[in-house]
């Protein structure tokens, strides 16, 4: 299993040759405008609310790969009036795809559709393959429902990290208490100038910690 990051919140993981995209936001981040959405040709697209910074590219991505979307329920009908398919969840549900399980779980944070549209909760997820937990938080604050998620042994949790609008460092440092996971890949900072940090702070706070943190460079790939 492997990651890409594709700044912001965008993550691709490729597992049982299947590639699922996160939460596509590129053609709008001038850190990663040189990446060609049209090449990422992912499987499954997986949506945590209906933020831009969030799903700027899902049409786009979805209508030039046919990818199957993954959101909650009211995303789904909201693309569906789209003529976009997509799988609508809602949070504690979980389902068994070809590639593995997908947990639908909490997110503290909003959700409204670019359109002024209702997006529904947002939501994280916990994924399920190749005998490994993924957990991928979404945009949230740090709540003690990431606690639910302590006796999962999760292998990998990609984390909010950037402040203002989620959690900040100091937060998801006790959030990977709360979940009982050390390996961490921060995302969702330095893209707008309200969540740049100062990522030598971050690191060495992460690291003192007992972290293993990671903080990939645009297109860097990252084994899990
Ligand atoms: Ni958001
Ligand atoms: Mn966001």
């Amino acid at each position: 299993m492997k990651t890409t990051y594709y700044g912001q919140s965008t993550i691709m993981i490729e597992t049982e040759g299947k590639k699922l995209l996160f939460d596509p936001f590129i053609t709008p981040n001038p850190a990663a405008s040189h990446i060609d959405i049209h090449s990422l040709k992912p499987d499954y697209i997986l949506i945590s609310h209906g933020h831009g910074d969030h799903i700027a590219d899902l049409v786009a991505i979805q209508k030039s790969s046919g990818a199957k979307v993954i959101c909650i329920a009211e995303i789904a009908g909201w693309l569906g009036a789209q003529g976009i398919e997509a799988h609508g969840m809602n949070i504690g549900g979980g389902f068994n795809f070809d590639f593995g399980r997908v947990k639908m779980v909490n997110a503290v944070h909003s959700s409204t559709m670019p359109d002024g549209a209702a997006g529904g909760n947002p939501a994280g997820f916990v994924i399920y393959a190749e005998g490994k937990k993924i957990y991928y938080a979404g945009d949230t604050a740090l709540t003690y429902d990431m606690k639910l998620l302590e006796d999962e042994n999760l292998d990998w949790a990609f984390l909010p990290i950037g402040d203002n609008y989620t959690m900040g460092i100091d937060d998801a440092i006790k959030a990977t208490g709360f979940i009982n996971c050390k390996n961490v890949i921060g995302v969702h900072y330095d893209t707008f100038p309200v969540i740049a940090i100062d990522k030598d702070e971050a690191l060495e706070k992460f690291i003192k910690a007992g972290i293993n943190i990671k903080l990939p460079a645009i297109g860097e790939e990252i084994d899990l």
